[in-house]
């Protein structure tokens, strides 16, 4: 089915200006960008958007490497959108990644991995919510 799921492009990947790339990675899939904004996030925007984390040993770093610079965020569309995005990202760890993955080619750490993706369509939906009104979203 056509599902629209949510990716954020992190600011290790604006940092070194590989926007491109991993778009580029997105499209080859044959995921469209339906939406897209490129936005600082505050402290209580991310910590927001990783609610879900809170209690991890990670959560403070995490939200720090988000707002530490410009992130793009946006709405992506496409034939099983929320799991083929999950496959173009690779794993979390970039270690663990498979070759040709956007975390692979692309990640610093695991915590710096370049890419996030909404892991059900559940939370892409919410996810997408967070971030963009339908009126932004232009399939
Ligand atoms: P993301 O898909 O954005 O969701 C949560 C993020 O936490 C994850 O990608 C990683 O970048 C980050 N993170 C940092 N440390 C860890 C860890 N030990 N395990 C899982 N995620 C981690």
């Amino acid at each position: 089915a056509i599902e629209r799921t949510l990716s954020i492009i992190k600011p290790d990947a604006t940092r070194r200006n590989i926007t491109g790339k991993i778009i580029d990675r997105l499209e080859t899939a044959g995921l469209r960008v339906v939406a897209q904004k490129r936005v600082q996030l505050t402290q209580a925007q991310a910590e927001g958007f990783y609610a879900v984390h809170r209690e991890r040993p990670f959560f403070n770093d995490l939200v720090s490497f988000m707002v530490s610079g410009p992130v793009v965020v946006q709405v992506l569309e496409g034939e099983d959108a929320v799991a083929k995005n999950r496959e173009v990202m690779g794993a979390t760890n970039p270690e663990n990644a498979d070759a040709g993955t956007i975390r692979r080619d692309f990640a610093e750490s695991i915590e710096a991995n370049s890419v996030h993706g909404s892991d059900s369509a559940e939370n892409a939906a919410n996810e997408i919510a967070y971030f963009f009104s339908e009126c932004e979203i232009v399939g």
